[in-house]
């Protein structure tokens, strides 16, 4: 990168005229010209499709303007490199037809450059990324936290509860730790494939952690995160986000991650105290607000802003844009940041 783009030097936490923004899940769900490409592909031949992916992730940074574009791809290709099927249900979400449950499902797994090697379309379609932005933004990659992955492949699908994912932590925590200790290597070793083909930043998303009580957190969450961390950090700012995980803040700080993303259930004061101040906070618009009316919109992003204060921030949502968002509305909370004033 020839210039410091304001993404990186937020996440560095140097001094910043405005603070830069982009929304998760912003690559796709809410612009026509993503359900274009919706109606012509089915979701895994448009992540597996470098040209599609590529198109797909620089859309938002056309149409919408935002400082940071994120690879589209998914979090659940990892159960697939490691040989699970993962299916794709209209209306009904991700859906995996065998589940782990015994010591045999874990031995069965793909690991290592095995694993890794069947992810070869994610490498094409960042360096294709690369070439298309031509240093326009940074370029986030991405993968889901081990937590959030043992979910998917113990319940099968998404959940209210993650009762059966969590009943198999609690009753068999050492099944459960070969379980996430498999994942973590497998991510680990695909996030560096991701930097070596180009990705300037790392995202791990963490979207069920915060159905865990803090010391169960501490136990199957926290450590694969800071392993995570501490692989990429050397390479790479690394943003973790364990979604509703806010009472872990103060134990997240001591982490190597650059940048740590909230949700909208704390306020930006509580964060800023239990991070003492000294890492780069992410967030916290709730989705929802978005559905507001631009003059609404900018007063909230303003009131945002004001509070978090413009150093040491990334303007973002809480969690990922919906799919019933306008996309006006998504560009005015984008350009609410761009043109922040502090009076
Ligand atoms: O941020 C981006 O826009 C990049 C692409 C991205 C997708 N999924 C594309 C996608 C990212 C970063 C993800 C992460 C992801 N996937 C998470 C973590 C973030 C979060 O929202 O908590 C999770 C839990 C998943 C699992 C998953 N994949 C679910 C629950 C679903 C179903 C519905 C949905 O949209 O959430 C998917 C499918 C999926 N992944 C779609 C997209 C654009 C929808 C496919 C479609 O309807 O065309």
């Amino acid at each position: 990168m020839n210039i410091e783009h304001l993404f990186i030097k937020a996440l560095k936490g140097e001094k910043v005229e405005r603070p830069p923004v982009w929304m998760m899940r912003q690559a796709g769900r809410y612009l026509p010209e993503y359900i274009e490409l919706r109606n012509k592909y089915d979701f895994f031949t448009r992540v597996q499709t470098p040209e599609l992916a590529c198109e797909i992730t620089i859309q938002p940074v056309d149409h919408i303007g935002v400082d940071a574009a994120i690879l589209f791809s998914d979090i659940l290709v990892i159960p697939q490199a490691m040989g699970l099927e993962v299916q794709l249900l209209e209306h009904k979400g991700p859906f995996l037809p065998k589940t782990i449950n015994t010591q045999k499902d874990i031995d069965a797994l793909i690991v290592g450059e095995d694993a890794v090697a069947s992810l070869d379309y994610v490498s094409k379609a960042i360096k294709l990324i690369k070439k298309e932005l031509n240093d326009r933004v940074p370029l986030i990659g991405f993968a889901g936290a081990p937590f959030t992955i043992l979910c998917y492949m113990v319940e099968g699908k998404g959940s209210k509860t993650f009762d059966k994912a969590k009943q198999f932590c609690f009753s068999q925590p050492e099944l459960a730790h070969q379980l996430l200790n498999k994942i973590t290597d497998v991510t680990i070793t695909y996030l560096h494939e991701q930097v070596n083909a180009g990705a300037d930043v790392i995202q791990v998303f963490d979207s069920w952690s915060g159905m865990l009580a803090p010391k169960d957190f501490n136990q199957f969450s926290l450590p694969y995160l800071n392993k995570i961390s501490d692989s990429l950090s050397a390479r790479v700012p690394v943003i973790l986000f364990p979604k509703g995980s806010w009472y872990a803040l103060e134990e997240l700080s001591k982490s190597s991650a650059a940048a740590i993303g909230i949700d909208w259930c704390i306020t930006p004061k509580l964060a800023r105290a239990l991070t003492q101040n000294n890492k780069t906070l992410q967030g916290n618009f709730d989705p929802c607000k978005l559905l507001l009316s631009i003059p609404q919109i900018q007063q909230e992003v303003k009131e945002m802003i004001d509070a978090f204060g413009v150093d040491r921030y990334i303007a973002n949502l809480g969690h990922g844009i919906l799919p019933n968002i306008p996309v006006e509305n998504a560009k005015a909370f984008v350009d609410a940041v761009k043109n922040y004033k502090s009076l």
